[in-house]
């Protein structure tokens, strides 16, 4: 008897323990109604082709675990839901359970509800995670009762929907694991939005504030307010936005995340390695995010994206600078006691308390010093100056495109060292500066990698949808969460009218029916012209265009929206019956040709300016528009110089007007000028960005030298070399034997400048212009990294 008792206990527990051992080993499938799932049992449930699992997840670094479905395969586990994000709970004793009344319940170790489904169905039968990664509770007749799918966190699974009330909310931080301050959903006004909304701000920064609806290319009429990514990587809103990741096709494994940055991208998951490639991402520009850098920051390109704080603030807390800067004086300031202090190419977005337009730089100081509420005014000086009276410092950023500066009150006693990152000594900021966003070097250098990638399938051309630009017209206006004040408005209305569609007539009438010939190219001849509100235009008939209306009036909205001061500006355009003309600002100075090979040649100053200038213009169409522009035909012909000398860059965009039958395919016979063209055109290769470095190469090697190297055609014959060969030749050979010294540089430079220049810029002019000009392009630099060389040894 006793044996038998014995046996049956021994027997009960081999049973207890080869079923606990099994239920700690296999994955539920489901979790049915009356059963729950713990920390301790570590069971999952999984989707059935197993590429989600649902269950708790350990917070890295600490003892607390969320509830939450995330990817099998990705190498970092990557969540893409979470029931509790603000609440996590305890190891011991949490457990997620199915009650009686159908509601999934999560409990904390002291059985407190963290968080729960609000169905009350007892028809509940189970809760099953769903291939798509989508956590659903069924009835027994397989309807969907409640859905994780309809309360997103961070982020949207393809054929998740994103719609009505709902919103995808950033975590705060890289390694954080609450909610932080930015958030894509739909506004009031049924555009697809995204909005830094912290406690100290609010304020939209997608689509780009500065334009309006229709110019950024949404609608507001369509009410549905659906946004969704589909299998393919493309992703759909109701309000016309449309993005496509460049890895476009079925069988990948995507997301779509608003990141701690700020950022919203589309993700591919490597099978093999199982890394995340980003495929798409709403801003090109991480400053483009407001609030990253926190109150009083500004964000800089060093060229890493980087905070620092203004002038006479300093950080709160260098660890997180969502917390921004305070200042490091009293606030209360008598105006016989404040200086201002000049923080150049930087503005403040928003928080302008008065707007005048056409005013001195005097009066908007006084203007600011007759107002206790402004701590700072903003003078942009693009034609006539403007000025903006600020109350607060959010949203700052620095960039050497911006035309303007920010003057920042603070006592007259305190000391203050200017920030200079973009004279390449950046020892007095540095203490200051910390990394944010894109998170990590490494981060971003994927970014790059990426868009590298990505031109090679996209010849000269768009991919996902149109994104703006960030530095617009001289007209900066500022969107409020309580409206926008009227002047302010009426300088934005300006803004989305300048580019405009002019009708024939009227160009016929501007031009004097086109009377002054300015010059002419290969895509068509250039008039002057006078607009009727006095503008002076240059006019540009371009020869046969096979294209539609539709995509000419497509490509020429892309062409005008591009805005950099080192770019020639678009004003409009006329497409009518077989007239199609471009309407450009009107450059005074000429082609640079005109100032190199001739008599009448520019100084070194000059020289170095036009190259540096040239270098910002297509390192802006390369890499900071997300259109992703290839000039395709960068000569001494196309940089045409302002009034001030400045270069600006004529022509770009028209690459793919002259596509005929596809890309690539006849290309190579409109655009491009033999001598300027790099060697992949001729051998049939994929067309890159680095076409443009290679042109540029040429170009300032001319400018260099003061003479043309670029006589002769390309793929002409050994016996015949052309002159850029040779040079190039010759230079490296002195390079390397230079040894240190020096003096190879002069007798190089053009002697027409009789020793006037500065060795250490042609040095590193000559060095770059060699290296743009090698024939295989992964060895020439990328225009960013031109710019980068140049400025630092800018004078
Ligand atoms: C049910 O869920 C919705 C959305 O999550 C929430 O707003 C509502 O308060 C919940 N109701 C109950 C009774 O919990
Ligand atoms: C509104 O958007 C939805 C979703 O994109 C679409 O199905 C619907 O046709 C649109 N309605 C109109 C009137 O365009
Ligand atoms: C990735 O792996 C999954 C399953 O192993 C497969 O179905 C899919 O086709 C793969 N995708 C690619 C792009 O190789
Ligand atoms: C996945 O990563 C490997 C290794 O980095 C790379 O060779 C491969 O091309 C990647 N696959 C895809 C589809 O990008
Ligand atoms: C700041 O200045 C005001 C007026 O000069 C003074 O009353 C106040 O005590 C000062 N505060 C500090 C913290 O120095």
């Amino acid at each position: 008897m006793r044996d038998q008792t014995l046996k049956f206990h021994f027997l009960l527990f081999l049973l207890i323990t080869i079923s606990l051992f099994h239920s700690a080993n296999s994955n539920y499938l489901n979790l049915r109604r009356g059963a729950s799932i713990s920390v301790e049992g570590n069971t999952l449930i999984t989707s059935p082709d197993n590429s989600f699992n649902c269950g708790f997840y350990a917070l890295p670094g600490s003892n607390a675990y969320w509830f939450a479905i995330w990817f099998t395969n990705s190498k970092d586990k990557t969540v893409v839901w979470t029931a509790n994000r603000d609440r996590p709970v305890s190891s011991r004793g949490s457990r997620v359970s199915i009650r009686g009344d159908g509601t999934m319940v999560l409990t904390d170790v002291d059985g407190s509800v963290k968080w729960q489904t609000n169905t009350t169905s007892t028809d509940v039968v189970a809760a099953e995670l769903l291939n798509t990664g989508n956590l659903v509770l069924k009835n027994l007749q397989g309807e969907i009762l409640w859905q994780s799918f309809d309360v997103p966190t961070d982020t949207l699974l393809p054929s998740q929907r994103l719609t009505k009330n709902k919103r995808l909310t950033s975590l705060l931080r890289k390694g954080s694991f609450e909610s932080g301050y930015f958030n894509l959903y739909f506004g009031a006004d049924n555009v697809l939005t995204l909005i830094s909304d912290s406690p100290e701000t609010s304020s939209i920064y997608w689509p780009d504030p500065y334009y309006d609806i229709y110019t950024n290319g949404r609608t507001n009429y369509n009410s549905s307010r659906i946004a969704f990514l589909d299998d393919m990587g493309m992703f759909h809103s109701s309000d016309k936005f449309q993005a496509s990741a460049s890895d476009k096709g079925f069988g990948t494994k995507r997301r779509l995340t608003i990141d701690h940055d700020g950022n919203l991208r589309i993700y591919s998951l490597n099978n093999s390695t199982g890394l995340w490639m980003i495929a798409w991402q709403a801003l090109s520009q991480p400053c483009q995010v407001h609030g990253v850098c926190g109150r009083n920051a500004i964000c800089v390109y060093a060229p890493i994206p980087k905070c620092i704080c203004t002038p006479g603030f300093e950080v709160i807390n260098p660890s997180d600078w969502s917390a921004g800067c305070k200042p490091a004086f009293n606030e209360t300031l008598s105006n016989s006691q404040v200086k201002f202090v000049e923080v150049s190419q930087t503005d403040y977005f928003g928080y302008d308390i008065d707007f005048q337009p056409d005013f001195s730089m005097e009066a908007c100081r006084e203007l600011c010093l007759g107002d206790s509420r402004c701590r700072a005014f903003t003078y942009r000086t693009w034609g006539e100056g403007h000025c903006y009276v600020k109350s607060s410092l959010f949203s700052g950023f620095m960039s050497p495109d911006f035309p303007g500066s920010t003057y920042v009150k603070i006592p007259r006693s305190l000391q203050v060292s200017k920030p200079s990152i973009f004279q390449g000594s950046s020892n007095t900021c540095e203490h200051r500066e910390a990394e944010i966003l894109v998170g990590s070097v490494s981060k971003y250098d994927s970014t790059r990698r990426m868009v590298r990638w990505v031109y090679i399938y996209s010849f000269c051309g768009a991919l996902g949808a149109i994104e703006l630009i960030f530095i617009t017209l001289g007209w900066w206006f500022l969107f409020r969460k309580h409206g926008v004040p009227a002047s302010v408005e009426a300088g934005y209305r300006m803004i989305s009218s300048h580019f405009t569609r002019f009708n024939y007539g009227e160009l016929k009438k501007a031009t004097n029916n086109f009377r002054e010939e300015l010059g002419r190219g290969g895509s068509g001849i250039v008039y002057k012209g006078v607009l009727s509100d006095d503008r002076m235009v240059a006019v540009k008939r371009l020869g046969d265009v096979f294209q539609g209306q539709d995509h000419f009036w497509a490509e020429m909205r892309t062409i005008g929206k591009i805005n950099h001061i080192n770019l020639v500006r678009m004003w409009g355009y006329c497409s009518e019956r077989r007239h199609r003309l471009l309407v450009y600002e009107y450059v005074s100075n000429m082609s640079l040709d005109k100032h190199i090979f001739n008599s009448n040649f520019l100084g070194w100053k000059q020289r170095f300016a036009v190259a540096l200038g040239t270098a910002k213009g297509l390192a802006y169409l390369h890499h900071e528009c997300l259109e992703w522009v290839i000039h395709c035909d960068v000569k001494p012909e196309n940089i045409l110089l302002d009034s001030g000398l400045q270069p600006k860059i004529a022509d770009f965009g028209l690459a793919k007007l002259f596509q005929r039958d596809g890309p690539g395919s006849e290309i190579s016979k409109i655009r491009g000028t033999q001598g300027y063209m790099a060697p992949e055109w001729a051998l049939n290769l994929p067309i890159t960005a680095k076409v443009d470095v290679y042109g540029y190469g040429v170009v300032v090697l001319e400018m260099i030298k003061g003479i043309k190297l670029s006589n002769w055609a390309v793929g002409d014959t050994d016996d015949h070399e052309i002159p850029l060969k040779t040079f190039s030749r010759t230079v490296k050979e002195k390079v390397q034997c230079g040894c240190g010294n020096s003096s190879w540089v002069d007798s190089i430079v053009d002697p027409r400048l009789e020793g006037k220049f500065s060795r250490k810029q042609a040095e590193t002019l000559i060095k770059v212009g060699l290296s743009c000009v090698e024939e295989n392009k992964s060895k020439r630099p990328t225009m960013a990294s031109v710019v980068q060389i140049l400025m630092e040894c800018e004078e």
